[in-house]
């Protein structure tokens, strides 16, 4: 069950608190989307510098015939997020499932873009699940029986740490159950120059979605925070994998939120998210670790992104 929005509120409230206090301030990336943010973030989908989605709808396109001969007839597809326009017809139209269960925490979105995609196949039973799905929550009961195929497209999977990323995995191993199946979307480590300009396009559209998480501080939790004092910054960690969005403050500045006081010297920053990018090893291991058996791959020519079909196999005894 999605907490109801009092929690939502009072769950945004203490992270944002503890995150700022922390001796590291950092703020859950979760909270970059509220009804700006998301905008703010489809945006960014369109922009040419950010190569994840164009890539990842252009490979699904390629690689559906191979899909779909591997998904038994009447399966239910599940797909973790409310889904996009461009990349969840591709899957339903090749796969034709016997039902579509889209999950998201933001209930308005997922009942209008489940009822578009009810709109196009009206053949499918359309089921969408208002949930957090990195929280508990139970599938409905129509689709027990069915086969099931997992979708995690856009390497959504990158924006956790490995050990919440095992956990959320084995999680849906949980829900899906054994002999499911996932295709999921996982991000490739390219040339640095090329991932920082994915997440500091010149128009500034990242920027803007970083630096609205101070905006919507300000709006739903009464802080003062002077946007202004803070810039965008994306940061390549070369050990960890990843690119960091931070927002680093410009000058010394003090700001409340909330009843708190803070104070951030100029040049510290709050980090507000990860985006892990995997070698090939490091994808498998990830699907492995948790419980998930890779069973097909493929990449684009450039190989810049790659899409895994995963199996729910067994746990059984291994030397
Ligand atoms: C949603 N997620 C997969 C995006 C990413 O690339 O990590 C979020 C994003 N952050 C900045 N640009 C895009």
């Amino acid at each position: 069950m999605l907490a109801p929005p009092d929690d939502q509120a009072r769950a945004f409230r203490e992270d944002v608190l503890a995150g700022l206090a922390s001796s590291i301030p950092a703020i859950p990336a979760r909270w970059l989307y509220d009804q700006r943010g998301s905008e703010l973030f489809d945006e960014i989908t369109r922009l040419p510098s950010y190569y994840p989605t164009r890539t990842e709808t252009r490979l699904l396109q390629s690689i559906m015939p191979e899909v779909a001969a591997q998904v038994p007839a009447g399966a239910a597809v599940v797909e973790f997020g409310a889904g996009s326009a461009a990349k969840t017809p591709v899957l339903l139209e090749a796969v034709q499932p016997a039902a579509y269960v889209p999950v998201d925490i933001s209930g308005e979105y997922l009942e209008q873009s489940a009822a578009e995609v009810q709109k196009r196949f009206p053949s499918i039973e359309v089921i969408p699940v208002v949930a957090d799905f990195a929280r508990d929550f139970a599938l409905p009961q129509s689709i027990a029986a069915k086969p099931k195929l997992g979708f995690f497209p856009g390497s959504t999977i990158g924006n956790f740490v490995p050990w919440s990323a095992t956990d959320l995995l084995r999680r849906f191993y949980k829900l899906l159950g054994t002999g499911a199946r996932l295709l999921i979307g996982m991000d490739r480590v390219k040339p640095v120059e090329r991932l920082l300009a994915a997440y500091d396009d010149p128009a500034g559209v990242t920027a803007a979605f970083n630096l609205n998480l101070l905006e919507r501080i300000n709006r739903e939790l009464g802080g003062d925070v002077p946007v202004d004092a803070f810039r965008h910054e994306a940061r390549w960690n070369e050990i960890l994998s990843r690119i960091e969005m931070h927002l680093v403050a410009a000058r010394d500045v003090d700001f409340n939120v909330a009843g708190a006081a803070f104070h951030f010297d100029r040049g510290n920053s709050i980090h507000t998210e990860n985006s892990h990018k995997y070698g090939p090893r490091g994808a498998r291991l990830q699907l492995l670790a948790g419980g998930w058996t890779p069973v097909a791959e493929w990449t684009d020519p450039e190989r810049d992104f790659a899409i895994i079909l995963a199996e729910a196999q067994p746990e059984r005894f291994a030397p």
